[in-house]
């Protein structure tokens, strides 16, 4: 579905990724696993159009995309769930979601998106009128979630999802992202619960110091010393 090839990202001077190439399959999740720095916001940014000082190949259903402004990249269906957030706080719930439905592809199906997206999170429904900014770590997390499904996407791309949630409220974000999966969507999702991401994926990358150091199955990468003792603490 995507294939990336040998991907540069710079800051000024500074670069951040260094010839990543990684492949994410139709109806996969892909984990990526690394330390603070290492270069996972960058990736999922540059592939969203948010990061767009970059040289390689971003290929998505055999268009090449790299250097594409965000809006263009997500109206093909590659919604990301950025770090922290970023609800509207002052805007109420449902005006959220009517934003994020405002993408070409989603507005002639925002009624029906929303309806989908009210099931899926009832909290939301019961608290649609609610500014944003009132809900709780858990219920923003859902409305990120939600306001990402109100645009229609194929691909989804999480980072850090269960971010300074509770374990328990953690877990349910983890369990919606596999519920999302089972209906068909591919997803990206970057964790700082290694353990649980990995066993999440079908598929997981090791980025360090802006490169892919390591892939293999999710099972693979758990079962691998490297990975146990550099993000398991085991
Ligand atoms: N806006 C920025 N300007 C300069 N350097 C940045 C910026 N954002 C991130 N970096 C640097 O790029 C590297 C990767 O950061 P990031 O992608 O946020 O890592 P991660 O998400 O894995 O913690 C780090 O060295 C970070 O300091
Ligand atoms: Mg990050």
């Amino acid at each position: 579905m995507l294939a990336v090839e040998n991907l540069d990202v710079f800051y000024g001077d500074v670069q951040a990724l260094d010839g990543v190439s990684l492949e994410i399959a139709e109806g996969a999740i892909v984990a990526i696993v690394g330390a603070n720095g290492a270069g996972k916001t960058t990736l999922i940014r540059a592939l969203a159009g948010m990061q767009r000082r970059l040289r390689g190949r971003i290929s998505f259903r055999g268009v090449d995309i790299a250097g594409w402004p965000s809006h263009r990249v997500c109206n093909l269906g590659i919604g990301q769930v950025a770090e922290g957030r970023q609800v509207f706080p002052t805007l109420s719930v449902e005006e959220n979601l009517d934003i994020g439905a405002m993408l070409p592809r989603a507005r002639a199906d925002r009624a029906k998106n929303r309806d989908r997206a009210f099931a899926l999170f009832p909290r939301l429904a019961e608290r649609a009128g609610q500014p944003a900014g009132t809900l709780s770590g858990g219920e923003q997390q859902m409305l990120a979630i939600a306001r990402c499904l109100m645009g229609a996407p194929q691909l989804i791309m999480f980072d850090e999802p269960s971010l300074g949630l509770a374990p328990a409220i953690a877990r349910g974000v983890l369990d919606t992202i596999g519920a999302l999966n089972r209906e068909g969507i591919t997803c990206v999702v970057v964790e700082q619960n290694v353990a649980l991401s990995l066993k999440l994926a079908s598929r997981a990358y090791v980025l360090e110091n802006g490169r892919i150091t390591l892939t293999g199955s999710g099972a693979e990468l758990l079962a691998d010393d490297r990975v146990r003792s550099a993000y398991l603490g085991l």
